[in-house]
């Protein structure tokens, strides 16, 4: 088995991959889930959907959004501004189709999550990046690129970002927003990692600007339930909306996958997925101290990082040049492997990170990972 996204020699601690540990699958809430939805009488979800997805579900998602994003009671997420995804990698793909032409510019971060660099390629737009800083994408510096370049998208992931783990302040997220809409860029916001926040809270989701024409709001179940369930969420004004429906695929096909929604959709109303990314953040919280700790213990003096206050992954700079060949063949010798840093950038730099997940692997595996990267560094 080979793909981009999976596979780790056996015997090898793979510290870069960033997907959830199988043991945290929560088979036995989607079985329990299943019988709930096979118990009714009701076959809508094995028919063709309606665009946006079922309104049972979207309701159900609305309501557990609102609470977890903590919206207003006086503006909750509404179920008429959502539409179901396939995950956030469909969801940009369709909106590349939909709203860009080969040629345009898209604005990522610098670092920036490497597979939406893949998507963005598919659709010939060309990528310019973004400095950051610890409080996430600079505006005087976005300003800039946005005269000189004439953007079509900006796409940033303002949550406990892949692979940084910054979070965009919620005074910067107001900035970005204004620049977007000063220059009618469209605001693309990746929020799969918003809700895995296991330290403070974080500044409120571009998802409660929504109704702006300028925002598109990407949500996924991948990293809160299931990755193989292949099911996310978009939040955009009507009018996107409207564009989406019209996408060739979705007069085809209908709304994505109607069935997957409806067994999510009894998740979400037997209310057990609040407690299940309760469960996660507790989890996650402990693996990102254990990784924390081991790395402050066996490579204090290789590494600096900040400590992330949620998402998946440790984006570390090594104190001195790497040499990233030299590194890679010392950690396959180790057994070790992790995520080099050019993987992140548009324009090959990043040469002396790593990007580290705490979320694969248990406490004791992380530790024994970081004392075979601690190997492969000093070897
Ligand atoms: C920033 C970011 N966006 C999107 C994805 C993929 O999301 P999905 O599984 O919903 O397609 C990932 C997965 O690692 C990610 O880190």
């Amino acid at each position: 088995m080979s793909t981009t996204q999976y596979w780790v020699p056996p015997g090898v601690i793979d510290l870069g991959l960033g997907h959830p540990s199988l043991s945290l699958l929560p088979q036995p809430l989607l079985a329990q889930a299943a019988r709930h939805r096979f118990a009714q009488d009701d076959r809508d979800a094995l028919q063709y959907g309606p665009e946006q997805g079922g309104p049972g579900m979207r309701a159900a998602l609305a309501a557990f959004l609102s609470a977890q994003y903590a919206a207003p009671a006086a503006a909750p997420v509404q179920g008429d501004g959502l539409m179901l995804t396939n995950g956030i990698s469909q969801a940009l793909d369709m909106i590349c189709t939909v709203f860009t032409r080969p040629g345009d510019v898209v604005i990522v971060e610098e670092p920036t999550y490497f597979l939406a660099l893949r998507i963005f390629a598919d659709h010939g737009l060309r990528v310019i990046s973004a400095p950051m800083d610890n409080d996430g994408l600079i505006p005087e510096a976005l300003a800039a690129l946005l005269v000189a370049h004439h953007p079509r998208l900006l796409y940033t992931i303002p949550t406990h970002q892949n692979p940084s783990g910054v979070t965009l302040s919620a005074q910067r997220r107001a900035q970005v927003l204004e620049l977007c809409r000063a220059h009618d860029v469209l605001l693309v916001a990746d929020e799969v990692y918003h809700l895995l926040t296991y330290t403070g809270s974080p500044p409120p989701p571009f998802a409660l600007w929504a109704d702006d024409p300028t925002v598109i709001a990407l949500g996924s179940f991948s990293k809160i339930l299931a990755p193989g369930m292949r099911l996310g969420w978009l939040q955009a004004p009507p009018a996107r909306l409207a564009a989406l429906a019209a996408w060739g695929v979705t007069a085809s096909g209908g709304g994505m996958s109607p069935f997957t929604a409806s067994v999510v959709q009894s998740l979400l109303e037997l209310d057990l997925l609040g407690d299940h990314v309760a469960f996660l953040r507790r989890t996650y919280r402990a693996r990102r101290d254990a990784l924390v700790a081991a790395l402050h213990t066996h490579l204090g003096d290789r590494l600096r990082f900040a400590v992330p206050t949620g998402g998946y992954f440790i984006w570390a700079t090594s104190r001195t040049p790497l040499d990233g060949e030299r590194l890679a063949t010392a950690a396959a010798a180790a057994q070790v492997d992790f995520r080099a840093g050019p993987r992140f950038s548009s324009r090959g730099g990043l040469r002396d990170n790593l990007r580290l997940c705490f979320a694969y692997y248990a406490e004791a595996d992380l530790e024994e990972g970081v004392r075979r990267l601690a190997r492969a560094l000093q070897s």
